[in-house]
């Protein structure tokens, strides 16, 4: 692949009207795909943080993304859909995703990327479907607390990254310390991120050494960690690279 990519997304928004805040506004959702825009290009500012030792790895993953223009029946749109639902809140079995559940249909998911913005509950900021998966369930959920950087987003999930990671997961990426609980067994297929034990939270000091990575340690400023917002601001060239086989491959699609 050579060039930048651009994605088209349509943002599901899946409001109760008891909660009229959950109809969050268009400047919500562009400032979510401005934050898009700068990660997937290292071009947000606080890659500036990223660790000296790291710093040749930070990559461009060379993609930005576009609320739709067009939409499935060749109509103009702003790539924004409003559903009203008699559900409280929402869980990770897909019932956001399908208007019989009280949710919204996807568009197709081989031609947009599908953000879905709801009350989650348990906790969750957001879920996603890996390549590969069924298509009517294809795409991202995002909490409505956890999207974008104003109107409702709230510390410290404002810096609009949770839909960072969970896209990074619809490209095929997997959480950096590999779903091991601490084992040090299995890591994340990507060459150039240390292995690590387990997820970080919150705002943790350079170095953080686990699974004898050091000196360096856990690359926990990555955003496949699960640390808070303003503590996580780059993807490695190793993970370009798994994200571009899965443009090549399962997502070639989005290719065109
Ligand atoms: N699926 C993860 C969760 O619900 C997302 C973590 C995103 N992390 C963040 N800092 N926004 O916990
Ligand atoms: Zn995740
Ligand atoms: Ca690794």
């Amino acid at each position: 692949r050579t060039g930048v990519l651009t994605v088209p997304v349509v943002v599901h928004v899946v409001h109760h009207p008891d909660v009229p805040e959950q109809n969050i506004g268009v400047e919500q959702i562009h400032s979510q795909i401005d934050v898009l825009n700068r990660d997937y290009r290292a071009a947000n500012p606080d890659v500036s943080r990223v660790p000296d030792v790291w710093k040749p790895l930070a990559a461009d993953a060379q993609i930005e993304f576009a609320l739709a223009t067009v939409d499935p029946l060749g109509a103009p749109t702003d790539g924004i859909v409003r559903a009203e639902t008699g559900q409280a809140e929402f869980d990770v079995d897909d019932g956001v995703k399908s208007s019989a559940t009280g949710g919204s249909d996807p568009w197709p998911t081989d031609q947009y990327l599908n953000i879905w913005v709801c009350r989650l509950g348990g906790g969750l900021l957001g879920y996603a479907q890996f390549p590969g998966g069924p298509p009517q369930t294809d795409g991202v959920v995002i909490l409505y607390t956890a999207f974008g950087t104003t109107g409702t987003a709230a510390a410290p999930y404002d810096g609009g990254r949770t839909a960072t990671h969970e896209i990074g997961h619809w490209l095929d990426l997997f959480h950096i310390w590999g779903d091991d609980d601490g084992a040090c067994s299995n890591d994340d297929r990507v060459a150039d991120t240390p292995n690590q034990a387990d997820s970080n939270m919150g705002k943790p000091s350079f170095p953080h050494v686990t699974c004898d990575n050091g000196p360096n340690g856990d690359m926990f400023m990555n955003y496949m960690d699960y640390v808070d917002d303003d503590s996580m601001f780059m993807f490695t060239r190793g993970q370009r690279e798994r994200i571009n086989a899965c443009l090549e491959g399962a997502r070639a699609s989005f290719l065109v």
